[in-house]
C-alpha cells in the first residue's frame, strides 16, 4: 500500500483523475471499476474537464460499478445508475453499452450477483478500481464483518451507512435497507486499486484501514493485502496517520510518482 497526502480535496481528487486519465491513455480499452458517493463527484468533474479540454477518450473504455441499492430502478434519481449517468456517462463519449451496474430490481438477486461476477470475468477483470471509504470502513457496501474473500452479493446496510446516506433519501427510514455490492474478494482481484478519502470525518477510519490490523470489521483494511493499492488523502483525512512523514518521503522519492509531484 502507498499513501499519498495532498494539501486539500481538490488536489487529492485531481491526482486521482490524472492517474485514471494516464491509465486510459495508455490503454484505451481499460476496464474501470467505479465508485459513487460525494467524494467521487469531484473526480468525475475533473475527468469530464479532461475529456472536454484534452480530448480524453472514453469511447472504448468499459466500466463496472461497485454497487447499487436493492429496489431502485435504474432511472430513479437516487440510484447509483443515475448518479453515474449524471456525473460522468452523459458528459463524456462513453458507449453506454460498455457501462455496467448491478440491477437492484432483479427478481432473482442471487442470480444477478452471479451474473455480475461473470460479466466482470468475461470483461477480462478490472484494471483500475476506484474506491471511497465509508465511516465504518466499508469499500463498496462491504459492511463490517464482510468476509475478506466475499464475492458480489446482497448486503444489509449498517446503521452507520444508513446514517451516512440517509439525507439523500429524505431520511434514514426512507432508504433502501439492502444493496448489491462487489465483495471484498472481488475488489482485491482488480489489477490496481485507488482509494480516495477527504475531510476530517474520514481521519479515524483511514488510520484504522491503513495502519490498523487487517480485520473484517474494517473492510478497507483488506487493501493492505493488495499488491498495488494507492490511498490518496487530503491533509484533513490524513490527520490521524502516524506514518505521515514516511508516506511523504516515499511520494517525494519513488520514481513512479515523478510526473505527479
Ligand atoms: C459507493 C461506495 C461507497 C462510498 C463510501 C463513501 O459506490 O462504494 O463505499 O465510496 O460510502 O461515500 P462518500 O464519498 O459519500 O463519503
Amino acid at each position: 500500500m502507498e499513501v499519498i497526502i495532498q494539501r486539500d480535496k481538490d488536489a487529492a481528487s485531481a491526482l486521482v483523475a490524472r492517474i485514471v486519465a494516464n491509465e486510459l491513455r495508455a490503454n484505451p480499452r481499460l476496464v474501470l471499476g467505479l465508485a459513487t458517493g460525494r467524494t467521487m463527484e469531484s473526480v468525475y468533474r475533473m475527468l469530464v474537464r479532461l475529456h472536454r479540454e484534452e480530448h480524453l477518450d472514453f469511447s472504448q473504455c468499459r466500466t463496472f460499478n461497485l454497487d447499487e441499492y436493492v429496489g431502485l430502478s435504474p432511472s430513479d434519481p437516487r440510484s447509483y445508475n443515475q448518479f453515474m449517468y449524471e456525473n460522468l456517462f452523459r458528459q463524456v463519449n462513453i458507449d453506454l453499452r460498455n457501462t455496467h451496474l448491478p440491477s437492484g430490481l432483479a427478481q432473482d438477486l442471487d442470480g444477478e450477483c452471479r451474473r455480475y461476477e461473470t460479466a466482470i470475468e468475461d470483461g477480462g477483470g478490472i484494471d483500475l478500481q476506484l474506491l471511497g471509504i465509508g465511516q465504518a470502513g466499508h469499500i463498496g457496501f462491504n459492511e463490517p464483518l464482510s468476509a475478506l474473500r466475499s464475492r458480489t452479493r446482497v448486503k444489509a446496510l449498517s446503521p452507520a451507512t444508513l446514517k451516512q446516506n440517509g439525507a439523500q433519501f429524505g431520511g434514514e427510514d426512507k432508504m433502501p435497507r439492502r444493496a448489491i455490492t462487489m465483495g471484498v474478494g472481488t475488489i482485491l482481484e482488480a489489477h490496481r486499486c485507488l482509494l480516495l478519502a477527504t475531510g476530517e470525518s474520514k481521519a479515524d477510519i483511514i488510520a484504522q484501514a491503513v495502519e490498523g490490523p487487517i480485520t473484517s470489521m474494517v473492510s478497507a483494511s483488506a487493501l493492505q493485502l493488495h499488491p498495488r493499492c494507492t490511498v490518496i488523502v487530503d491533509e484533513a483525512a490524513a490527520e490521524k496517520l502516524k506514518g505521515k512523514e514516511y508516506y511523504r518521503w516515499i511520494f517525494e522519492n519513488e520514481p513512479e510518482w515523478e510526473g505527479y509531484r
